[in-house]
C-alpha cells in the first residue's frame, strides 16, 4: 500500500485539472489521473517531479462502467483512496429556444452523472477506510445561473446537491465533501468566448482580474490539507468577487 495520500482526479490534462495535478504532485500526492486520451495526459505526466509515483488512464467519465474500472485499477496499484477530485466538465452554449437534447444531455453526462459515477464507486472504499475527501468543481453558473448555459447551470446546479447531500449521508464515516465554485478562469474553456464577453464579465469582477487554474488548485489543496477537516458540504466561491 502507497504510504502517501492518494488522489483520483477527472479532467486532469489541461487547464484546472492539470494546475491541481501539479500541485498536488509537488506536495507529495500519488495521483491517479483520469484524461479522455492518454496522449494528452502523458505530457502533463512527465512533466510532474515523480511521474512513476503516478497513474494515468484514458476514460470517459460519462461512463459508469469506466468510472468502476479506474477507482479499481487504482486501487490495484496504490491500495487506499483519500481524495477524489471530480474536476472534468465539458460546456455547450446556446439559447433555450435553439438548444438541442443532445446538447443539453451531454453536459449533463458528463458534468453532473460523470461526478456520481466517480462517487459511487469511491465512496465505498472511503467508507470502509473511515476517512477521505471529495471535491467536485462546480461553477458560480450553478449558482446565479448563466444566458445561453441552461445545461451548464443545471448540470453544476446539480453539483451542489449532490455535495450537500454526501456530506449529509457521510460526515458520520469521517468523509467530507465540498464544492468549489470558479467564476472566470484563464483556460480553454474560456478562451472561446468573444473578446466583448470576456470585457463583460471583467467589468463585474471586482478584484479586476479574470482567475487563474492555479486560484482554483490552492483551494482544493486546502479542502485536502488537515487545516479543512471540519469543513463540509460547503461551496466555495473562487470568482475574484464577481459572485459574492
Ligand atoms: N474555466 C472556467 O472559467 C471555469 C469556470 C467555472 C467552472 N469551471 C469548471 O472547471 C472544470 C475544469 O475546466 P477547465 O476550464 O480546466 O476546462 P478545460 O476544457 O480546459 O478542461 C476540462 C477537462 O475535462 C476533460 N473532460 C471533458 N469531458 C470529459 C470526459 N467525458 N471524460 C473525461 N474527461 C473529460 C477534458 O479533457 C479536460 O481535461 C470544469 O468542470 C469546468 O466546468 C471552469
Amino acid at each position: 500500500m502507497s504510504d502517501r495520500p492518494v488522489a483520483v482526479l477527472t479532467g486532469a490534462s489541461r487547464g484546472i485539472g492539470e494546475a491541481i495535478a501539479l500541485r498536488l504532485a509537488e506536495e507529495g500526492w500519488n495521483l491517479t489521473l483520469i484524461s479522455r486520451s492518454i496522449d494528452k495526459a502523458s505530457a502533463l505526466l512527465e512533466s510532474l517531479s515523480r511521474p512513476e509515483d503516478h497513474l494515468l488512464l484514458a476514460a470517459d467519465v460519462s461512463l459508469f462502467s469506466e468510472a468502476e474500472r479506474c477507482v479499481s485499477e487504482s486501487m490495484k496499484r496504490f491500495g487506499r483512496l483519500d481524495a477524489l477530485i471530480n474536476n472534468a466538465g465539458i460546456t455547450k452554449d446556446n439559447l433555450l429556444i435553439r438548444m438541442s437534447e443532445e446538447e443539453w444531455s451531454s453536459v449533463l453526462s458528463v458534468n453532473l452523472q460523470g461526478a456520481f459515477n466517480f462517487v459511487r464507486h469511491a465512496l465505498p472504499v472511503m467508507v470502509r477506510q473511515r476517512r477521505g475527501r471529495i471535491v467536485n468543481i462546480g461553477s458560480i453558473v450553478g449558482l446565479m445561473g448563466g444566458v445561453g448555459q441552461i445545461n451548464y447551470s443545471a448540470s453544476k446546479a446539480g453539483l451542489v446537491g449532490l455535495t450537500k447531500s454526501l456530506a449529509r449521508e457521510y460526515g458520520s464515516k469521517g468523509i467530507t465533501a465540498n464544492l468549489v465554485a470558479p467564476g472566470f478562469i484563464e483556460t480553454a474553456m474560456t478562451d472561446v468566448l468573444s473578446e466583448e464577453r470576456k470585457k463583460e464579465y471583467l467589468s463585474g469582477i471586482p478584484l479586476r482580474r479574470f482567475g487563474t487554474p492555479e486560484d482554483i488548485a490552492g483551494v482544493v489543496s486546502f479542502l485536502l490539507s488537515p487545516e479543512a477537516s471540519y469543513v463540509t458540504g460547503d461551496v466555495i466561491n473562487v470568482s475574484g468577487g464577481l459572485y459574492m
